[in-house]
């Protein structure tokens, strides 16, 4: 080959290069421009005084919310980089349930972070390592500055689920929710002893009507939408009763597929209806037999959960009959009254039946009915009910989302027993560490890396100053002043706007583990977008 050929070959070669490159900055930054979009939109909603979004869905319904977690699972996201986003925050939100906005931020803040660096030059991987080594030292500063949290001590957990309630729309009624909110926690398990809790086990039953501070435990049951049959006469009311679970119909029995009946004379026609009388007659003499003197039954998308004329004999028998039972709530009735739930007639016996205090129809303060199971006093089911009132659906939805928030602060508390101070205080301490140790490596890339990390920090306290409309380049500034000073719980009062020099005596503080988890799934995040060089279509 001559020179020439050579030479040219060889720049070809280096122009495919360049190329390839090239694409792989491109493809990196515009991942990272989908991503801070998406953190950008959150920033408004931080904090006490951060602004809720009223979001339109496909089915034209509308949410008002200040949830991160909730705002995100309901925007229509096309970018797959965007799309990681809204899975961390909610993978916080499985993890510790408050903390699905900062985590955003924080993950917008990191990519800031990197963009700036990557146009400074430096590898892509180096970033992603320092990042890891950034949040390990910024977890054992977490650790240093929490406190560990007495679980008896009310006043202290009470202050930590109002923190998380500050800033939501029922944050008026926080007096009231918070307390509410870990007598729930209290009454399904043992703060002291146990290492998780499963919300489950408290269950939200949404009635319109009323207002939040009408919300109440029940111990026991409630129904807001299954009342007792009265059509024939049945009873609303059962003292001490025996409970059946049923999951079959007591209606007459439909074949599976489509049939006539040619019917030629009237006599064959009674012998129709006598046949389902008996059949119908059979089933409601086997419950009585059993000793049952209320019936759930399970709903049943192909024929009537309980007929007419079999409600006419429970009636005849004092059976009270609720039919059309949600599927999906039978292991919790089971549950929480100590029943088997009974799937066939001949399997109905009086072990299988749970006992109450009473079963009964009842009207709320605003005249609104539900039906509710009350068991006695000191009967300590596995279970407990919330009953959440609100005006209407808008204001209901977000008291049971915020209601959440405050009980994922008391099972981040049951996991991890520390607390931390908010209002910006842990994050401008975790930059103050971060600094003084890139001043001890060498200046190099780490260091430059490290540092970025630190600076991304400050974007809780930055965002939370701007949503308070006080001038946040100065609030940060002051408080690096402090924090440099030693007043490590040196944060912002939102209420004030004015920064404070102990966030904890001021009752600003929350759940160490809602901002472990929240830097971990963020610098995670952030270091699996920067690994990113290429996205490929797949069939
Ligand atoms: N009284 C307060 N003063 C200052 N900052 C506060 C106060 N109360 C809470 N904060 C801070 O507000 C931030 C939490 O705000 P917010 O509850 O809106 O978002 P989140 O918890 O990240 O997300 P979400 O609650 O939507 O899951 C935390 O950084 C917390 O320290
Ligand atoms: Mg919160």
């Amino acid at each position: 080959m001559s020179k020439t050929a050579t030479a040219k070959t060889s720049s070809k070669k280096t122009g495919q290069l360049l190329n390839r490159q090239e694409k792989q900055t491109d493809v990196r930054m515009g991942n990272i421009h989908a991503a801070k979009t998406i953190a950008d939109i959150m920033r408004t909603s931080l904090g006490p005084k951060g602004m809720d979004k009223m979001m339109q869905t496909g089915k034209g319904e509308t949410l008002i919310t200040n949830d991160g977690a909730t705002i995100l699972d309901n925007l229509s996201v096309i970018h797959p980089t965007a799309k990681l986003l809204v899975q961390t925050s909610k993978a916080q939100d499985v993890e510790a349930g408050d903390g699905t906005t900062s985590v955003v931020i924080l993950a917008g803040a990191l990519l800031k972070a990197a963009e700036r660096l990557l146009r400074k030059g430096i590898h892509p991987t180096t970033i992603s390592d320092g990042f890891a080594v950034a949040l390990n030292k910024s977890l054992e500063v977490l650790n240093l500055v929490a406190k560990t949290v007495d679980l008896n001590n009310q006043e202290e957990l009470e202050q930590c689920v109002k923190t998380a309630l500050s800033s939501k729309v029922v944050s008026q009624n926080s007096t009231h929710l918070a307390p509410l909110s870990i007598k729930a926690v209290r009454a399904i398990c043992d703060l002291q002893s146990e290492t998780n809790v499963d919300l489950r086990d408290i269950k939200i039953v949404k009635k319109m009507g009323g207002v939040i501070d009408d919300i109440e435990l029940v111990n026991g049951l409630v129904f807001a939408d299954n009342k007792p049959a009265r059509s024939a006469g049945g009873p609303t009311k059962v003292e001490n009763p025996k409970i059946a679970m049923l999951q079959f119909c007591i209606s007459k029995p439909k074949t599976d597929m489509d049939n006539n009946i040619q019917v030629n004379d009237y006599s064959q026609i009674d012998r129709l209806l006598k046949e389902e009388r008996r059949y119908i007659l059979r089933l409601v003499k086997k419950i009585a037999a059993s000793g049952a003197n209320v019936v759930l039954v399970q709903k049943s998308v192909l024929r009537d959960s309980v007929s007419d004329l079999a409600l006419h004999y429970l009636a005849k028998k004092k059976i009270m009959v609720v039919k059309n039972i949600e599927r999906t709530d039978v292991e919790h009735i089971c549950k929480t009254i100590n029943c088997t739930p009974v799937a066939h007639i001949d399997q109905l016996t009086p072990e299988k039946l749970g006992n109450a205090s009473v079963a009964e129809d009842h009207t709320l303060s605003d005249g609104a009915r539900v039906f509710r199971i009350l068991l006695e006093e000191e009967a300590r089911p596995p279970t407990v009910t919330m009953l959440l009132r609100g005006s209407n659906n808008l204001v209901l939805d977000e008291a049971e989302r915020s209601i959440h928030d405050g009980l994922c602060v008391v099972r981040s508390l049951v996991k991890n027993k520390a607390i931390i101070p908010g209002g910006g205080a842990i994050e401008i301490e975790i930059w103050r560490a971060l600094e003084d140790h890139a001043n001890t490596i060498d200046s190099g890339p780490v260091s430059m890396v490290i540092r970025e990390y630190a600076e991304a920090m400050e974007v809780i306290p930055f965002t939370l100053a701007e949503n308070c409309g006080i001038n946040p380049m100065k609030t940060v500034t002051e408080l690096r002043n402090r924090h440099k000073k030693g007043k490590t719980y040196s944060g912002l009062k939102a209420k004030t706007g004015k920064i404070v020099d102990n966030c904890l005596e001021h009752k600003i503080m929350q759940p160490a583990l809602v901002t472990t988890s929240a830097l971990t799934l963020a610098t995670e995040v952030t270091r699996m977008i920067l690994k990113i060089d290429d996205i490929l279509n797949s069939r």
